[in-house]
């Protein structure tokens, strides 16, 4: 494992557990249950090593296209593991955070997702956000119209509005930028996640499915990571 300090804040397309599933001739809901197996081992890892914010992707605005029975099941396990986790990441002293269009949940899963937020809000240990019902044009469209609010009935001026002041209305305002943007399953586009964010994020994509997705692979992900000249448009050297 590398020795330089790891990325701040990773972000995470945990894909792949229906293929996973499907590989071993059991239903979908294996391959989810076995993924959230995989989201324990990476939060307790990224607490470990040091890790500043990890932002996981867990169900997308799209996802909501899919079979009323997954989506049922996927609500289900939400609220199964809201219910199971939240003492241990408070043992963990984990911080968590839920971004995405809420409002899609039952009010049970809802609530809880307030009070797990809010019992966890003094740790101050990793960051945890999980992006559920989220999608990256949301979050730029729902920025846009709290700014249009300011506007119109605070007095902002538009010409005040820059990438900076924007950013401040976005879900992970309060976060370091993402350094690391990983997805795995092989597929290799950004399904409408964090696109504010990941201006300059370095993306890594790995064939691994999610269920599969463990401590050695997530090194493999931070080692590319280290690896990576980052230029932010500046000239290094002579080259
Ligand atoms: C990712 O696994 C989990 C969610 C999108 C909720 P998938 O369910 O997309 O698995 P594949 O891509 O079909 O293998
Ligand atoms: C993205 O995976 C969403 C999550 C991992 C939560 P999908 O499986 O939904 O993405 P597509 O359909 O392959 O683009
Ligand atoms: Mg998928």
């Amino acid at each position: 494992m590398s020795e330089k300090s790891p990325p701040k804040h990773i972000a995470i397309i945990m894909d792949g557990n229906g293929r996973w599933a499907k590989s071993k001739h059991l239903p979908r809901s294996s391959g989810h249950q076995r993924g959230v197996q995989s989201v324990r081992k990476i939060v307790k890892h990224c607490a470990k090593i040091g890790v500043n914010t990890l932002t996981l992707f867990a169900f997308s605005s799209e996802n909501m296209k899919r079979s009323e029975e997954e989506v049922g099941l996927l609500f289900k396990l939400f609220l199964t593991v809201l219910k199971s986790e939240t003492k241990k990441l408070k043992d963990n002293n984990i911080k968590l955070k839920i971004i995405g269009d809420l409002s899609v949940f039952t009010p049970e899963i809802q609530s809880l997702a307030e009070d797990a937020q809010e019992q966890l809000q003094n740790n101050n240990g990793l960051n945890l956000v999980i992006a559920a019902n989220y999608g990256g044009q949301w979050d730029i469209a729902e920025a846009a119209k709290k700014i249009a609010e300011k506007v119109s009935v605070d007095g902002l001026k538009p010409q005040d509005i820059d990438s900076d002041l924007f950013h401040n209305y976005t879900a992970l305002a309060e976060y370091p930028r993402v350094d690391l943007l990983i997805r795995t399953s092989g597929e290799v586009r950004i399904s409408n996640f964090l696109l504010w964010d990941i201006a300059y994020s370095e993306l890594y994509f790995c064939d691994t499915l999610w269920p599969d997705f463990d401590e050695e692979e997530l090194s493999l992900a931070i080692d590319s990571f280290h690896s990576r000249d980052r230029r932010f448009g500046e000239r290094n050297g002579n080259t």
